[in-house]
């Protein structure tokens, strides 16, 4: 490998409701970030549909892609891989992604490269902060996943805990969707907090019996939301939607931030990492990197634009694989459940 020439990498991401494509050079310069959301085919279901999923992408990919390379101002031919993500994610819409990253690299003749979007998801704060120093605590928190992870370094980590039921925001997507306010949740649960108290109701904190996890759980702060409604519609008392999503809100943030005070007590950690989707809420970047202060320790999150799904953050992850010469066979198959 030549190690003066710049690596310029194509990477397509269509793990669930975005078709995405970007071209990232040697890693963590983003050339091109192109995603072309779905959300206003699921909003009407108040979710994801798989089906719908698959149709969107096979529809989008093409186009999506072709105005990556554009963007870049790069020919295909001076790719040097293609990366994809191939779990975890929706079947029919990761294969979508992998058929179109196989042909590409197959015609080429260039490497494909395996991404697992969980990785992609921690590589997107380093397109953000490219001076992150290990050790570091990650909170990786999606509508799919809620992960913390303790990073010795960059190739040695250890997962301190995961959600036993819900993802972080899976249950602010549910709660919307009960609430009635539409999809993605998270989003309008943090606009109608921004006018609700977030003390109003105390709904209850999940905790575990073991007094050293680090996992989380949100299904039972789920069923008290929805008992709360309920009770107080029975009774025909007043339903105050903004209170409600303050305080669901700021249950949810009080969850996440107890582990994360918890490791940064137990382990010695330089850096911070917040990301996923659930890593654009406001209120969970501010009250997190307040108390991290107390401790002496930063906090740092992606773009906002790299929070949510895009393919810049596959980019990322797959130059650091390039480098090692980790390719795939062109027999990769999705992964739905994969896990880091
Ligand atoms: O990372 P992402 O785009 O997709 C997955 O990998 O799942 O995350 C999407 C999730 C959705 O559950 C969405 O409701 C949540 O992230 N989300 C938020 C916010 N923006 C997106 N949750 C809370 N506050 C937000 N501002
Ligand atoms: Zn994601």
């Amino acid at each position: 490998m030549n190690n003066n020439k710049p690596v310029n990498i194509l990477a397509i991401e269509t793990s669930c409701d975005e078709t995405a494509a970007a071209v990232t050079r040697n890693g963590l310069k983003v050339l091109s970030s192109i995603v072309s959301s779905q959300i206003d085919w699921h909003q009407e279901f108040g979710g994801v549909v798989p089906e719908i999923a698959s149709r969107k992408h096979l529809e989008h990919i093409n186009p999506v892609m072709e105005k990556a390379l554009e963007t870049a101002e790069i020919e295909a031919e001076n790719l040097d891989a293609v990366a994809v993500t191939y779990g975890p994610g929706l079947v029919g819409a990761l294969l979508v992604g992998i058929s179109a990253a196989k042909a590409l690299a197959y015609s080429l003749h260039k490497p494909l490269i395996a991404v697992n979007h969980i990785a992609g998801h921690i590589y997107a704060s380093y397109i953000t902060n490219k001076n992150l120093q290990s050790p570091l605590i990650c909170l990786t928190v999606s509508g799919g996943h809620t992960d913390l992870l303790y990073f010795e370094d960059l190739n040695n980590y250890k997962i301190l805990g995961r959600t036993r039921d819900d993802a972080a925001g899976e249950a602010f997507d549910k709660i919307a969707r009960y609430l009635e306010l539409g999809y993605p949740g998270g989003p309008l649960i943090e606009k109608q907090a921004q006018k609700g108290d977030p003390e109003a109701i105390d709904f209850p904190r999940a905790v575990f019996k073991e007094d050293d996890t680090y996992d989380f759980s949100f299904s039972g702060l789920k069923t008290a939301v929805i008992n709360y409604v309920h009770q107080r519609k029975q009774k025909n008392e007043e339903i105050n939607i903004s209170d409600i999503a303050a305080s669901f809100q700021q249950c949810v943030i009080d969850m996440l931030m107890a582990n994360v005070c918890k490791a940064v007590k137990n382990y010695e950690v330089n850096d911070i990492i917040l990301s996923g989707g659930v890593a654009a809420n406001q209120s969970l970047r501010k009250q997190l990197t307040a108390k991290m202060k107390e401790f002496g320790i930063n906090v740092n999150f992606p773009d906002l634009k790299y929070c949510t799904d895009n393919a810049a953050m596959i980019g990322a992850a797959a130059y650091y694989q390039y480098v090692d010469e980790d390719f795939a066979e062109f027999d990769l198959n999705p992964e739905p459940k994969l896990s880091l």
